[in-house]
């Protein structure tokens, strides 16, 4: 029996609030913090159960840790944005909470993600005997868990890996994105990045794309980005040569996305516009629909897995793990498109996992560090089923 406080009333924690609603034997009590009192409210309102609910501004560190010391609960599922994850890092320590979140800390005035800065919360979170669990989402989060049972059970060594995110939903809008559209933006029109021995290679943003037959789905054009797991994976799975990861996107998304560049609406740096000072991109997302709001008419899945590649018992094998999930499924169960459904899921798990005890540890870790058994055995009990198959 467990309080929790989930952070942030956008597309995921909406999932997320639902998710842990079903678990009443673990989750036994529920309050939902964001910056908009009304959207907390809007999401309580849809569950059967009672939950609590709170306004917090997250970026405002001794605010948060009022509200946590008021609300006493054991674990705090982060779902706000990447800028927050370390004022509300420094909020659990100051009252003893355990953490986990999403996505990597992303300073707001520069787009450059790495686990760095959370990574260096270890020491702290370690004498406290706190733990912190880093990208509990789908990818980073599901994707990772992956690897590890990839190479639990079927390599003794996994020479590649090839992570490949495809939506072919559609919503309807000319133009949206799936989850924050300041963050994906940001995300998307970054320089791509890989591994490959021992090195990491920078290509100019989409450069490098090609076409994958997804299962259910069909062939997709799909592109190579840098993204937040690729920099744990190759610390924790030993001997990778190469990681890479892929994600589709449209022409119709493509085409947007480069006329919005080319005038300018997708900068960071602040513009000064009759005595304001205005960021392009934050004034974008205020005219992009809310990633919330894009469940209702979706149609269509996602399909997110892993290709890997290794041996086992001298025998090269080549072998492909992942999940399709359907947006109006997710829609009916929760009224949220497939991509919050599919971060939100791994998050309920995870703070499942760890209120639980089942994965413990005194510091800051990511997913795959970890068993991955109980974790890929819930996933579909809780609406992510998973496939495997070995490929010629
Ligand atoms: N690992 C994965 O697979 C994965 C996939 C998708 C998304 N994500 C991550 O999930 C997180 C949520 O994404 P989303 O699509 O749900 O975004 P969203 O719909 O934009 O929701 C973000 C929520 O956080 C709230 N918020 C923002 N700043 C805040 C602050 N300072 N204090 C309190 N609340 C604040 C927002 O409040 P307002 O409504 O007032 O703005 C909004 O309710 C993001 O970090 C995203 O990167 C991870």
């Amino acid at each position: 029996m467990s309080k929790v406080m989930i952070i942030g009333a956008g597309g995921v924690g909406g999932v997320v609030a639902h998710k842990c609603a079903q678990v009443p034997e673990v989750f036994s009590e529920i309050v939902l913090a964001s910056r908009t009192l009304e959207k907390c409210q809007k999401i309580r309102a849809q569950l059967a159960r009672p939950i609590e609910t709170a306004r917090v501004d997250a970026d405002n560190t001794s605010e948060l840790i009022d509200l946590i010391r008021n609300v006493q609960p054991r674990l705090i599922i982060n779902v706000a944005l990447p800028y927050q994850d370390l004022s509300i890092m420094d909020a659990c320590l100051e009252t003893a909470v355990d953490y986990l979140d999403t996505a990597n800390y992303e300073p707001p005035d520069e787009a450059r993600f790495c686990y760095k800065w959370q990574w260096d919360y270890q020491e702290r979170f370690r004498q406290k005997g706190l733990m912190a669990l880093l990208g509990c989402g789908f990818d980073p989060g599901v994707t990772n868990i992956f690897c590890a049972h990839a190479l639990k059970h079927h390599f003794d060594e996994i020479h590649t890996i090839d992570i490949m995110d495809c939506n072919a939903g559609e919503h309807g809008h000319p133009f949206a994105t799936n989850f924050n559209p300041e963050i994906n933006i940001r995300e998307v029109t970054a320089r791509g990045r890989y591994y490959e021995n021992g090195k990491w290679i920078e290509t100019d943003p989409l450069a490098i794309h090609k076409s994958f037959d997804f299962p259910q789905i069909g062939p997709r054009e799909m592109y190579l980005m840098y993204h937040e797991e690729l920099e744990s994976l190759v610390r924790n799975i030993p001997g990778i040569k190469r990681i890479r990861f892929w994600m589709t996107f449209s022409q119709e998304y493509l085409t947007h996305l480069r006329v919005l560049q080319n005038v300018g609406m997708t900068r960071i740096d602040p513009v000064h516009y009759k005595g304001c000072e205005i960021i392009p991109l934050q004034f974008l997302k205020a005219l992009l629909p809310e990633p919330s709001s894009l469940g209702e008419n979706y149609t269509g899945k996602t399909c997110i897995g892993c290709m890997i590649t290794g041996v086992q018992d001298g025998r090269e094998r080549k072998y492909y793990i992942y999940n399709i999930c359907d947006h109006a499924a997710a829609y009916k169960e929760v009224k949220a498109q497939a991509i919050a459904y599919t971060t939100g899921v791994p998050a309920m798990i995870g703070a499942m996992l760890m209120l639980q005890r089942t994965w413990r540890g005194a510091g800051v870790f990511n997913v795959e560090e970890f068993d991955p058994a109980p974790f890929m055995e819930k996933l579909p009990q809780y609406g992510l089923p998973w496939t495997e198959k070995f490929l010629a």
